[in-house]
């Protein structure tokens, strides 16, 4: 198969974490008041804090340099040694990342679920307490849900999840690095969300475009307890509200828009529903998985001759593809890589 040159600049629809700054981003940053965080505090980290808390709902929140730091310093904060951590078995800290059980001593169990909601049978009868059972300290909730092709947790399900947990004493945490985009899905305030929750994380460096970073947030305690442990981690920083500038903007302007991004997602779902030998799963947010499997291409072989064309998508797993819309890939990204799913596919057909 040969790829006709591209005449257009890629689309790059690997992740929403290739957002670029925005100019009010920039400007925010040239004028943010300064401290040093790890000493006396940094004034622009503690304004994104408090506004984080207040948005999420919860007592405090901490800025930390990433997602996965938020998700680990919520279950090292929450979790002791020797105890469990439920999470949905294709979750984003269930799949990729595990740090408590690397740095302490906690067991991760997967449960499995479908579109990302754990089966609530299943995580009772993990949770129910056993004369010869470890103890569950934290149970993991994820939404928007990455494997899950951006499906949103229903709040009936999270209020059956918490209730259940809160039944044998155990922290619920909810992954939140697509958060926002879970609140727009549904329509509702954050904090409606995050009320089945006692401890949340949320990335600013996805779909919200801010360069770097994330927020924890939760009652006062565990984030008392997360900051200690965020200095031993090596993530306390000095003048860090250069970053929390952006992060601050990105919480306070960049959430509606979001549905641009749904939209576009369906968009492209739509489209890729029309090709034949293709099939992609209706989006509820910004994720679009694409089955190549009756293509006669696999994922590699898909994503090499789609950037051939200047489409950029990651396989995920041998007969998926994932493709992710955003603030640089709107309807305009979204047809062209449709021309270019069209042409790789007219091409697959004559092989
Ligand atoms: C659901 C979910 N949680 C956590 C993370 C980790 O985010 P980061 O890589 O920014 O730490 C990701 C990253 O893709 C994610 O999709």
């Amino acid at each position: 198969m040969t790829a006709a040159p591209t005449d257009h600049a890629p689309v790059d629809l690997r992740s929403d974490t290739v957002t670029r700054p925005t100019p009010q981003m920039y400007e925010r940053i040239a004028s943010a008041p300064l401290g040093d965080d790890g000493l006396d505090g940094d004034p622009t980290a503690q304004a994104l804090e408090a506004t984080a808390a207040q948005l999420l709902g919860k007592e405090k929140a901490l800025y930390v340099p990433s997602a996965t730091m938020a998700n680990l310093l919520a279950i090292l904060a929450q979790a002791q040694r020797q105890e469990i951590v439920l999470a949905e078995a294709a979750s984003h800290i269930y799949v990729t990342e595990r740090g408590a059980a690397t740095l302490t001593g906690t067991f991760y169990e997967g449960i499995a679920g479908v579109d990302g909601a754990m089966d609530l049978g299943l995580l009772e009868e993990a949770l129910a307490p056993g004369r010869n059972k470890l103890r569950t300290g934290v149970v993991c909730l994820e939404s928007s849900h990455n494997n899950a092709g951006g499906a949103v947790l229903p709040l009936a399900h999270m209020q059956a999840a918490f209730e259940a947990s809160k039944g044998v004493g155990a922290s619920v945490h909810l992954d939140g690095a697509r958060l926002m985009n879970a609140a727009v899905a549904l329509g509702v305030p954050v904090s409606r969300i995050t009320a089945f929750t006692d401890t949340v994380s949320l990335c600013l460096s996805k779909g919200l475009s801010a360069p770097m970073g994330a927020v924890l947030a939760g009652p006062a305690a565990a984030i008392q307890r997360a900051r200690g442990l965020r200095k031993l981690l090596g993530g306390s920083q000095r003048q860090v509200g250069i970053a929390a500038a952006a992060g601050l903007v990105a919480v306070t302007t960049m959430v509606d828009r979001l549905a641009d991004d749904h939209a576009a997602a369906r968009r492209l779902a739509h489209g890729i529903n029309r090709i034949q030998g293709l099939s992609a799963n209706a989006p509820q947010t910004n994720i679009v998985q694409v089955n190549v499997a009756s293509s006669g291409l696999d994922a590699d072989r898909w994503e090499a001759a789609l950037r051939g064309l200047g489409i950029l998508v990651r396989p995920w797993g041998k007969q998926l593809l994932r493709c992710v819309t955003h603030r640089h890939a709107g309807e305009r990204e979204v047809d062209l890589a449709l021309d270019a799913f069209r042409s790789v596919a007219g091409h697959a057909d004559a092989d």
